[in-house]
């Protein structure tokens, strides 16, 4: 059971356990959180939204329990709602779960449950209270039945969230008005679309996105996993989705390359001996970003990000400084447009400063060096890019918006049978965002021809027509 108490005022919980629901679930409830467990506590300290995916049974229905609690204990005239893919999930796990986490909980005294209102609310205190919420509801809309809350501490919690329609997640989301409001969603990750598929993909920007595998909790039974993997196969959507929190391979085909295998390469291999490039994507409009990306061996160690800069010395200074440090070999520019002018401002430069590096321009949207496999280099680029990320070859920042851009572009095959990446104009008509990132990135790991054969003078031309 609990550690000795040591809290005999509101103040008291608030002091201890306010930023530290680790401890407060080991010294309210006596149990300790897993390690999967504590790092999804830490992050709705540490975040507004938290989405977590995982395989089955790794404890994430009681690590949201967990959080009620805390949050219900913690915070002034504190809400939590949770809610779950139907009532089954809400009322005969999650809340049959609360209620027997409750029955051992140190600061039982302090609240009362109300169960015909799936209820929980402080005693002499009902302006922080906890409502099991469903969204099925009879006689009203799904999103009517969630809307209403607002309140300056809130937690919004939806468990199995990939079976929760999208409706509800915004209508939580706009309840979100709150100084101190946060949300939390977990799952399995059972299907490649919706909402719980886009968090960790399209909206990662605004998201802590977390993985855990159940190959790695305490709480599994590791012969019965291997025993399904022996019969399925680890690669099979059955294992990804049961066992490793990976969404299902065939979920949404026509995205090119798969979040997993990109969230493999975050951090992936110690930054490798090897020549260091520099990728740039220079900004045409105004709300795009000039994107300068570092390859250091197969490492993606920097990635500077700049608003449209018109001034080009001022860029290719700032490109001058990154080549000294990194002792840069070449530097890959979009050429496409502006960026032809910094290519002859930058080769003027390092010519100057008798520098040694290459400085080699690509013009996006031109003929591919496999022409009969790609439409373009722009979709020969992407498959490069694939290609080093499903092989584990290269190693990339946990930089949330390079991994959504990369894993959300879509692709498709053409009439001759060649890949065609979506043109840059559908992507930003759906994300509403330039894809500079990965446009970097991309730029930065292309070598069509071995660069290092290729003679280029400081002040001249590229040998290669086209480039
Ligand atoms: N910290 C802990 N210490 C000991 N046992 C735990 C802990 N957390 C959870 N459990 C046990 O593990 C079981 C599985 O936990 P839980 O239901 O929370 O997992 P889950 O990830 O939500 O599973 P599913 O994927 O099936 O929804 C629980 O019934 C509980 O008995
Ligand atoms: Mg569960």
């Amino acid at each position: 059971m609990a550690t000795a108490l040591k809290i005999k005022t509101a103040d008291d919980l608030w002091d201890l356990y306010e930023v530290n629901p680790v401890e407060f679930v080991k010294d309210t409830l006596g149990i300790p959180p897993t390690k999967q467990q504590a790092e999804l506590l830490m992050s709705v300290v540490d975040n507004k939204k938290t989405h977590c995916r995982s395989g089955r049974g790794i404890g994430k229905t009681w690590g949201i329990d967990f959080l009620a609690m805390w949050f219900l204990s913690c915070f002034h005239d504190a809400i939590v709602i949770i809610t779950a893919t139907n009532n089954n999930q809400l009322y005969d796990v999650l809340w049959a779960q609360l209620k027997k986490l409750y029955e051992r909980w140190e600061l039982k005294q302090f609240f009362e449950i109300l169960d015909y209102h799936k209820t929980m609310r402080m005693i002499n205190h009902h302006s922080t209270f906890l409502v099991a919420k469903s969204s099925e509801r009879a006689g009203t809309t799904k999103e009517s039945a969630m809307s209403g809350f607002h309140a300056d501490n809130m937690l919004i919690i939806i468990d199995e969230g990939a079976g929760v329609d999208d409706v509800i997640y915004n209508s939580l989301e706009k309840s979100m008005t709150g100084v101190n409001n946060k949300m939390v969603v977990t799952g399995n990750p059972v299907r490649g679309e919706g909402m719980f598929y886009d968090i960790p993909t399209k909206y990662r920007d605004y998201w802590n996105c977390l993985k855990f595998s159940s190959l790695d909790s305490p709480l599994t039974d590791k012969g019965n996993i291997q025993k399904d993997v022996e019969v399925w196969g680890i690669d099979s959507d059955m294992i990804r989705v049961n066992y490793l929190g990976e969404f299902p391979k065939h979920g949404s085909s026509d995205v090119l390359i798969g979040l997993d295998k990109i969230e493999h390469c975050v951090n992936n291999v110690d930054r490798q001996d090897g020549l260091c490039q520099i990728g740039v994507d220079v900004a045409r409009m105004g709300d795009d970003l000039t994107c300068i990306t570092i390859l250091e061996g197969n490492a993606l160690t920097k990635i500077l990000t700049y608003p449209k800069i018109d001034d080009f010395n001022q860029l290719s200074g700032i490109i001058v400084n990154e080549i000294k440090e990194h002792k840069a070999s070449s530097v890959k520019i979009d050429a496409s447009g502006m960026g032809i002018g910094l290519v002859d401002i930058l080769r003027q430069a390092l010519y100057v400063l008798q520098l040694d590096c290459k400085v080699i321009p690509i013009t996006f949207g031109m003929k591919a060096t496999k022409p009969s496999a790609y439409c373009d280099n722009i979709s020969e680029m992407w498959c490069n890019a694939k290609t080093l990320i499903d092989n584990g070859e290269v190693s990339i920042p946990n930089n949330n918006r390079l991994i959504k851009e990369l894993s959300t572009r879509k692709y498709s095959i053409d009439s001759k049978g060649r890949i065609k990446i979506e043109s840059k104009a559908d992507y930003k008509k759906r994300h509403k965002q330039s894809p500079d990132f990965a446009d970097s990135f991309n730029l930065v790991c292309y070598n069509p021809y071995n660069i290092t054969d290729i003679e280029i003078t400081a002040t001249g031309d590229d040998l290669r027509k086209g480039y």
